[in-house]
């Protein structure tokens, strides 16, 4: 092991953005790990500073430059320090970010990460945002058989090929590719025999994935077949992409959770023709339709863009219809961040106060939604897998079928235990609950 060894050098990561990142820095962490680096919660103490880095809306990709600005000192004081830029930023800016901010010393973009170790020996030019041949994940060394936390993220699915107007995920993360199936099965197999109990497939268009028979559908079934593994999620889904096989799996495999990310943007159909959506309102409530009659104590969650350039009162107002129609049991809300080389980059944007009263409006809706999804689970009986140790003693935290992250007090169960829970309140974003004797 070397975890111990003062003499291996120590690396930090900060992750923004997406999921997908979370699994990316954990990856890169495993290659570097090949190289004698371990992982290290103090960026002061680092020999090498990785900023992997999300390029989705203006203030997401800022924020790198202003760490970048705070890291000066420390790198004035210890010139040897390596400071890496990866994922979303990297790949749209590329050299720009070292003629911005001379101490970055690579840039490598979300596909070549697996080039990260030989980039920090300098074999590798330090600079790398192709989108190459080869695929990442046949070079990435195989992760050391150590146990892991009882819930993972397992990436099946990279890159997006529908355009939406305002998006960068086409130009930063490529072309749709997904994983074969062998692959990820080999992967789930492996994280369950290390302890997973939870898996959530991750994929920019995961729903789409098509690297077996069957599609996505099937692959779920068959991680269904994998002893150990109980819980089984997937995000981010299209709604175009949401396949007969796929809802019916929502039915029949018990090991797939009643929760699904369906992000819509927007209630208007105006502006889902806009930001190229293709897809009507009325689609995507009748999907909704059908995903309830297959499950129907799912919660639903999404995404809604407000102030797309050209929205409307009018489409405002559309957009709290379809809202009030679903019930989310959860939402995330943006307002418009134009993103260059976006094909609505260009377009005349709404006044920036309208925008805010209508993120106001819509996030005001959204969390009472949330809470009474919330208050609605009281009294009801949840599986929880819990995950770790609360912040007061004798308190356990897990997540329950429907992803509510709930508090037990108890010191009768254990990290990585999926036990049955009775809910008995209701926070701000989260719910109390208590075990169930046997
Ligand atoms: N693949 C996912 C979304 C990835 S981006 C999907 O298709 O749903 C995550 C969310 O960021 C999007 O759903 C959208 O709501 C938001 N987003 C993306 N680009 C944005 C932009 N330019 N301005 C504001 N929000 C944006
Ligand atoms: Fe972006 Fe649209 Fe692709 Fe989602 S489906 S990643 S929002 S282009
Ligand atoms: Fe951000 Fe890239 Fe994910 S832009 S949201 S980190 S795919």
């Amino acid at each position: 092991m070397t975890a111990h060894n003062p003499a291996a050098k120590k690396l930090f990561i900060k992750t923004y953005g997406c999921q997908m990142n979370v699994y990316d820095s954990q990856r890169m962490a495993e290659a570097m790990g090949a190289e004698g680096y371990v992982l290290t919660e103090d960026q002061a103490d680092a020999d090498m500073v990785l900023l992997n880095t999300c390029h989705i809306r203006e203030k997401a990709a800022e924020k790198l430059y202003s760490d970048l600005g705070r890291l000066k000192p420390l790198k004035a004081a210890r010139p040897d320090l390596k400071i890496g830029v990866a994922g979303c930023v990297a790949q749209a800016e590329g050299a720009e970010i070292i003629r911005r901010m001379p101490l970055v010393d690579l840039v490598v973009g979300p596909q070549t990460y697996h080039r990260l170790p030989a980039m920090v020996r300098g074999e590798a030019p330090a600079i790398d945002t192709d989108f190459p041949e080869e695929d990442k994940f046949d070079h990435l060394p195989a992760p050391r058989a150590t146990r892991r936390a009882p819930a993972a993220f397992l990436t099946v699915q990279e890159g997006c090929d529908k355009f939406c107007a305002f998006c960068v995920v086409p130009y930063t993360r490529g072309a749709e590719v997904s994983r074969p199936a062998e692959r990820i099965l080999a992967e789930a197999r492996d994280l369950a025999e290390r302890g997973v109990r939870e898996i959530t497939l991750l994929g920019q268009n995961v729903n789409g994935w098509h690297g077996g028979p069957g599609g996505f559908g099937a692959l779920i079934r068959s991680l269904g077949e994998i002893a150990g593994l109980e819980r089984i999620r997937y995000t981010t889904s299209h709604p175009n992409d949401m396949a007969d096989d796929l809802i019916e799996a929502h039915r029949d495999v018990p090991q797939l959770m009643p929760y699904l990310h369906l992000p819509v943007q927007s209630g208007s159909d105006r502006v889902l023709k806009a930001m190229n959506r293709k897809h009507t309102s009325d689609q995507y409530l009748r999907l909704i339709d059908r995903i309830r009659a297959a499950r129907p104590d799912i919660v639903l969650t999404s995404d809604f863009i407000v102030g797309f350039p050209g929205e409307t009162d009018e489409d405002h107002t559309d957009t709290l219809r379809l809202i009030e129609r679903v019930g989310y049991g959860m939402a995330y809300s943006f307002k418009y961040s134009p993103r260059p080389g976006t094909p609505a980059f260009d377009r005349p944007e709404v006044d920036a106060a309208v925008a805010d009263a209508r993120l106001q409006e819509l996030q005001a809706l959204l969390t009472r939604q949330q809470h009474a999804v919330q208050e609605g689970m009281i009294g009801r009986t949840v599986t929880v897998l819990f995950e770790k140790a609360g912040r007061e003693a004798g308190q356990m935290i897990g997540k329950s079928d429907y992803l509510h992250s709930v508090f037990v007090d108890t010191d009768q169960v254990q990290v990585g235990d999926l036990r049955a829970v009775r809910i008995i309140g209701s926070q701000r974003n989260s719910l109390h609950g208590e075990l169930i004797a046997g």
